[in-house]
């Protein structure tokens, strides 16, 4: 009987990676930049989950990492990259930056087993996930100015405008992201959503302590005054102002050459939309 109680728990090791994780992310009530999805791990995925899984998926914990030493002592730079959906970008970035080291963040346990199954076949050292929400790592586990760059690519949109309280990029987090990058760090953003683009200008360009590099300026196109800030507006809900409506503004720079055109983005591209590229850098 004994061993029969201590079954779940010892299960809930890495094979459990996919199993009911939203339990984990009961306390997080800033912002929901994320739904679980209930797509299913693949038994392949499964496999580099419980084969790879304790060299390169670090739990998480709410206590400052050591980041070289969870990198098995390496000192080269740290990069951190928020929501890497199935890891791709990641792992060619990775195998290409070979001198840099790659905190990968993601929830969605698909994607887990996924960029472990690219670790395992690519023969990748540099990388390391944490299968947690973000806001929360960078929170606990991030310590002060200790990260060389952080890359968000195709952050969830949430199109509707109801919904844009739960896009990630809010002055708020981008506070906290700061704080994390050490000076002379970089922070770069891709999407294909124009009206997220401009809120990442908007919310980025504010923010004192970052450099927009981008040469050329743009005016703001998919905002209007019926989405003005109203005095007393949530803090955590970007909304633009009169005076950003009617400015030009430092915006977007070509892709880096790091990053790769995903197969998703070629799709997007075929049919006509934009991709934007942001990439600023810390004073
Ligand atoms: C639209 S997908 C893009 C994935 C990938 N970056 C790409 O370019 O294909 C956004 C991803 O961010 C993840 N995500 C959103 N909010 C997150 C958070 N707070 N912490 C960790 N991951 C998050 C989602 O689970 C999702 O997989």
């Amino acid at each position: 009987m004994a061993s029969k109680r201590l079954l779940p728990t010892l299960r809930r090791s890495w094979r459990n990676l996919s199993a009911k994780p939203e339990r984990q992310f009961d306390r997080i009530d800033r912002i929901r930049s994320f739904v679980l999805r209930t797509g299913r791990t693949t038994t392949a995925q499964q496999r580099a989950i419980d084969e790879l899984g304790p060299q390169f998926c670090i739990p998480f914990q709410d206590q400052k990492l050591d980041l070289n030493k969870a990198f098995d002592g390496s000192t080269n730079p740290k990069i951190l990259e928020i929501g890497f959906g199935m890891g791709e970008t990641t792992a060619a970035i990775a195998q290409l930056r070979s001198q840099d080291d790659f905190l990968a963040i993601e929830v969605h346990p698909p994607g887990i087993g996924a960029l472990l199954k690219r670790i395992g076949e690519m023969g990748l050292t540099n990388v390391r996930l944490i299968q947690h929400d973000a806001v929360e790592v960078l929170e606990k586990m991030i310590l002060p100015e200790s990260l060389d760059g952080i890359h968000i690519y195709f952050a969830d949109p949430w199109h509707k405008k109801r919904h844009h309280k739960r896009r990630l990029i809010q002055a708020a987090f981008t506070r906290l992201l700061v704080s994390r990058l050490k000076s002379g760090g970089y922070v770069h953003l891709a999407t294909d959503w124009h009206n997220y683009a401009e809120q990442m200008f908007l919310v980025l360009n504010a923010e004192q302590s970052l450099i927009n590099t981008s040469v050329a300026a743009v005016p703001v196109e998919t905002f209007g005054s019926e989405d003005i800030a109203q005095e007393g507006g949530a803090e955590n809900e970007f909304k633009p102002s009169r005076a950003q409506l009617e400015s030009h503004h430092l915006a977007y720079v070509e892709r880096p050459s790091y990053r790769p055109i995903t197969k998703f983005e070629t799709r997007g591209l075929k049919l006509g939309h934009g991709v934007w590229d942001l990439v600023y850098q810390k004073k």
